[in-house]
């Protein structure tokens, strides 16, 4: 049995001030709701903040990206060092923004993997088509292709400390949300590839979360689908009764 996992996507969004009286709101509305785990990946300057609000509570903090060398002349990037030193056990690696406006590739998404992994960390790993690749049909050549690059030399081992993130570019932020069956096809054909890599036990047992345009009125239906075991959220993880309605959806 897999479990759900429901984790914010905050994005450039929230000061630290902000998100202290977020967290400081939601806490009480998402306690005690322990069916899934429940995650908020925050801005850098701001997750020591979150994270001081959370304490005590069934909320974790996590970070959007981390850079895959250990340290050095790598001007404004953070290392997973430095994240585990202050706590942080999740990291998105991969989200199609990074990709879109920051330059990441299948190898640079496959290096913070690494890295992030090896520092003991977990990592949400987002992948999915783009609106073309949808239309020309070739979704699932692309969604298995960067799973086995964006893994590539990741073992079965650390395959426990991988969520993935089917994130369809169309969808994303764009109030398309993929209809439910397309979310459960296109995830299960992540975890074919995932089969194909590590064998049938590693792919039923990993996580695949559904992320675009997921909000309070679309989430039951995409998180009662086999192969959809949560959401990563963007635009509805900034209003605490919106992500505490996707959390109800999913106990
Ligand atoms: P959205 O973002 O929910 O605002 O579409 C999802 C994401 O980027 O992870």
């Amino acid at each position: 049995m897999r479990r759900y996992v429901i984790a914010g996507n905050w994005k450039m969004n929230f000061t630290p001030s902000q998100a202290t009286a977020f967290i400081n709101e939601i806490k009480p509305m998402v306690a005690g709701k322990d069916n899934c785990d429940i995650i908020f990946c925050a801005p850098y300057v701001t997750i020591d903040a979150a994270m001081k609000a959370a304490e005590g509570s069934n909320i974790k903090i996590g970070a959007e990206n981390v850079h895959f060398a250990e340290k050095g002349a790598y001007t404004g990037e953070v290392s997973a060092e430095m994240l585990k030193e202050i706590g942080v056990e999740y990291v998105i690696i991969g989200h199609s923004e990074r990709r879109q406006y920051f330059g990441e590739t299948d190898e640079t998404v496959n290096l913070r993997t690494k890295a992030a992994l090896a520092a003991g960390m977990k990592v949400i790993l987002c992948l999915g088509e783009v609106k073309e690749q949808r239309l020309a049909g070739i979704t699932r050549e692309i969604v298995s292709m960067q799973t086995k690059l964006d893994l590539a030399g990741v073992s079965a081992e650390d395959m426990k400390n991988v969520i993935i993130a089917y994130e369809p570019v169309w969808a994303i932020g764009t109030g398309l949300t993929a209809t439910p069956e397309q979310a459960d096809e296109t995830c299960g054909q992540i975890r074919e590839a995932l089969a194909e890599i590590y064998g049938a036990e590693v792919a039923e047992a990993t996580i695949i979360q559904y992320g675009g345009s997921m909000n309070e009125k679309n989430a039951a239906e995409l998180l009662a689908k086999t192969n959809v075991d949560g959401g990563l959220i963007g635009g509805a993880s900034l209003v605490a009764a919106k992500f505490t309605a996707i959390v109800d959806a999913a106990q």
